[in-house]
């Protein structure tokens, strides 16, 4: 490079152009989204009460909350197996669930 050498002020000066806003307006969007989705998955605790504490099984849980149960889920809730990786596990909670 000819300009190898010499200091900072021979560079041209950076002009931010069109494709410079589109890039930064595509980094907030993304950091928008990042920042809202993590609002959003704070759903209901389970509630911390003895039914609760000892339901260790998704089986056990469904007994309650399936269509026909004393608490139903809302309709178009996830099928996911995994309650407590959205609904935060009661303090107290006496098993392992693995289903
Ligand atoms: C014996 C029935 C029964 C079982 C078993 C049961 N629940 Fe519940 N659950 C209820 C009832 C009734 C409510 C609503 C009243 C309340 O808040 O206690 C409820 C409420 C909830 C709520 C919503 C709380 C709110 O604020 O509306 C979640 C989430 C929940 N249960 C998850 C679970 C999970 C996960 C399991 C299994 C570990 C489970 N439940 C087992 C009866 C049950
Ligand atoms: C992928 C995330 C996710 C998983 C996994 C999940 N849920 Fe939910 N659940 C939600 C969301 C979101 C709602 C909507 C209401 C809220 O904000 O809690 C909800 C609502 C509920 C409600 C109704 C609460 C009310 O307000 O009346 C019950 C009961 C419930 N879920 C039980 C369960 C059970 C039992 C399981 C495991 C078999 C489970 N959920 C797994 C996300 C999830």
């Amino acid at each position: 490079m000819a300009t190898e050498g010499s200091n900072q002020e021979s560079r041209p000066a950076w002009k931010p152009g069109k494709r410079d806003a589109i890039f930064f307006a595509v980094i907030a969007a993304v950091i928008l989204l990042l920042v809202l989705g993590t609002s959003e998955r704070k759903t209901k605790p389970v509630p911390v009460d003895a039914v609760h504490q000892q339901a260790t099984t998704r089986a056990a849980c469904m007994s309650c909350h399936d269509a026909d149960g004393v608490k139903p889920r809302p309709v178009g809730h996830t099928q996911a197996d995994q309650c407590f990786q959205c609904h935060v596990q009661p303090e107290g909670w006496q098993g392992v669930m693995k289903k």
